[in-house]
Order: structure tokens, then C-alpha cells, then sequence
């Protein structure tokens, strides 16, 4: 029975060298110390045999028990150890890869822009006042000083609503009542940012929706040098100290004097150019001194108050700085352009 005992030790550590997985760990484990296996039940009748061979088969069997329950607790560990390292190679991930790059968001030029214009003013002292896009014939026209029948008003052609004298504003310069009314008596300095609406024929250098920034200052003795100084050092700030700003006379029914506000070429630097069309000078700007009855529209007395107002096109600025020669590329949401920005 030793000799059976030796056996079964031999016979079970060899079969385990070849078990490589945990189902024939298990069934391994069922054959050689499962209760029906051979080693088991020479243990378990140990009672029937008689008392001079019990000692020493009893001794040896634990042994070999021992010995198996060590050789199948460590297969167990080697098994796990190698499932382990074979998941580290067959799904190996190698971190030395460059990662994906991650397609960033960002602003639109336009909106760009703006901001570059809301900073500048912003530390001359100038609030952003935000205005409606659709407005009454009344504030985009009448109280602006454009009468009905008015010829100024066939450079404002806009879209009409079904709504009888309610539209999309032509320009941003309707904002400078709403905030007059609501500032009167006090002094002003706002621009006052958003889209305007326009019914144009769209080619390279209009569009039927584009930005303006209006900006208003109401106040006493404010003066047309004023507005000369401030918007020279505006075209100074945006496009660089080797710029040159030209006033230009002209007329707005809203202002008076008027005066339109034009920068020296920046593709040809003056010479005269396509972009330019040869005049050396590109218009950035409507501009003047508030109309008195402009003033008295939004609340202020003329014969006390004083104001300048000027009109400017983000979009127009946006192409100045970054050579853009088509104007419709703005809205045509092609990512190869935005890209740029
Ligand atoms: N509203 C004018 C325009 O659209 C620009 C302007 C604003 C002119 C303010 C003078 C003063 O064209």
C-alpha cells in the first residue's frame, strides 16, 4: 500500500506538469483529491485496516496529500500568473503612441473680430449695449431722421415682416435711441454690437446679413475732434501704429456733420490696388455728430448735450487684417476657410 501510495504521488505530479488551463486544473484536481480519488480512499479507509499497518500507511498518505494540496495550490498561482502575463501581451496597449488629436472648437473670425473691437473700446470707456435685430420702421428709420419717402432710405432696403412696419434693422444705429431713452439724462458711451439685415444683391463685398458696431458718446461738449481723436486711435489699435486713418466727408441723415472713416489700403499699402480699386484707401466706417433732432429723439436737449455716433463693419475690419478678398465666405459655414481662424 506504501508502494500504491509512492504511485499515486508520481503518477498525479506528472499529470499536473501537463495541466495548462483551470477547467484541467479542476478536473485534475477532482481525480487526484476528490473524495472518490484513490488517494482519498485509501485515507478514508484507513479505519479498516489493522493497527500495526495503520500508522504508517496513515503517515505516508498525509504526506502525500500535503504534497498534492501544496502542488495544486502552487499550479493554481502559476496558472494566474500566467493568464495575467498573457493578457498583458495579446491585449497590449502601447502608451509610447502618439495619442489622437483632439479636433478643438473655436471662434468664429467674425465673432473674433468683435471681441479685438469690444476690448479696444472697452478701454476707451465705451459699454457694450446690447439692441434688438428687429426693430419698428419707426426706430430704424423715423426717429433717425429718415422721414418716409426719404431718398436716404434706398441705402437701408431691408426685409419686411408680415407685420405691418416691423423688419430686420438695416443698421445698428436704431440701438442709439433705445439707449438714449434709456440713459437720458446721462452722459453715454456705448457701442452697441449685432447683426444687421439688408436686402442687397450678395457678391464679394455684400452680404444680406453682416455685423455692425455702433458706438455713441452723449454728452456736454462733446466735440467733433472728439470723434476724430477716438477713431483714429481705434484704427491705430485694430490695425497697427503703421496705419493711416482719412476722414472723409460725407452724409447720414442722423448726423451732422457726417463723415466716413477710411483706411489706408492694407494690400497695397496705398499704391492703389483690385482690393482697394485703385483708390489707395479702404472704408472701414460711417461717422458724425448726432443730429440734433437725433437728440431730441432720445431724450437730450441739443441746445445743452452734444454727441458723436460712428457705424462700423466687423466683417470689413476681419478682411482688412487677415486678406480676405470675399465677403460671403463668412456665413457659408465651409470649415476649410474657418479652419484659418
Ligand atoms: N448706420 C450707418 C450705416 O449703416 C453708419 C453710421 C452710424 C453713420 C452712425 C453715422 C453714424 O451705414
Amino acid at each position: 500500500m506504501i508502494d500504491q501510495l509512492t504511485a499515486i504521488q508520481q503518477t498525479s505530479l506528472a499529470a499536473l506538469q501537463s495541466v495548462t488551463g483551470k477547467e484541467a486544473l479542476e478536473a485534475w484536481r477532482v481525480e487526484y483529491l476528490g473524495k472518490k480519488s484513490p488517494l482519498m480512499t485509501i485515507l478514508g479507509d484507513l479505519g479498516k485496516l489493522s493497527k500495526e499497518e495503520r500508522p504508517a500507511i496513515g503517515k505516508r498518505g498525509n504526506e502525500v496529500k500535503v504534497l498534492l494540496e501544496k502542488a495544486y495550490a502552487d499550479k493554481v498561482e502559476a496558472l494566474r500568473k500566467a493568464e495575467l502575463q498573457h493578457s498583458l501581451t495579446a491585449g497590449a496597449l502601447d502608451v509610447t503612441l502618439p495619442g489622437r488629436p483632439i479636433v478643438r472648437g473655436r471662434l468664429h473670425p467674425a465673432t473674433q473680430t468683435l471681441r479685438e473691437i469690444y476690448a479696444i473700446w472697452a478701454e476707451m470707456g465705451f459699454q457694450v449695449y446690447r439692441a434688438r435685430d428687429v426693430e419698428t420702421d419707426e426706430y430704424n428709420f423715423e426717429l433717425l431722421n429718415i422721414p418716409k419717402h426719404h431718398p436716404a432710405r434706398d441705402m437701408w432696403d431691408t426685409f419686411y415682416t408680415t407685420t405691418p412696419n416691423v423688419i430686420l434693422r438695416t443698421h445698428t444705429s436704431p440701438g442709439q435711441i433705445h439707449a438714449m431713452r434709456e440713459y437720458c439724462p446721462q452722459p453715454i458711451r456705448v457701442i452697441l454690437p449685432g447683426m444687421c439685415y439688408r436686402y442687397e444683391q450678395i457678391s464679394a463685398s455684400k452680404e444680406i446679413q453682416f455685423n455692425q458696431v455702433e458706438g455713441l458718446a452723449v454728452g456736454k461738449n462733446v466735440r467733433m475732434t472728439d470723434l476724430i481723436g477716438t477713431l483714429a486711435e481705434f484704427v491705430r489699435r485694430i490695425f497697427g501704429p503703421e496705419r493711416t486713418a482719412r476722414f472723409r466727408a460725407s452724409y447720414f441723415p442722423f448726423t451732422e456733420p457726417s463723415m466716413e472713416v477710411d483706411v489706408d489700403c492694407i494690400v497695397c499699402g496705398g499704391q492703389g490696388c483690385a482690393v482697394c480699386k485703385y483708390t489707395g484707401w479702404l472704408e472701414i466706417a460711417g461717422s458724425g455728430m448726432v443730429h440734433p433732432i437725433v437728440l431730441r429723439n432720445g431724450g437730450y436737449d441739443p441746445s445743452i448735450y452734444s454727441g458723436f455716433a460712428f457705424g462700423m463693419g466687423p466683417e470689413r475690419i476681419a478682411m482688412l487684417k487677415h486678406g480676405i478678398t470675399d465677403i460671403r465666405y463668412f456665413w457659408q459655414n465651409d470649415l476649410r476657410f474657418l479652419g484659418q481662424f
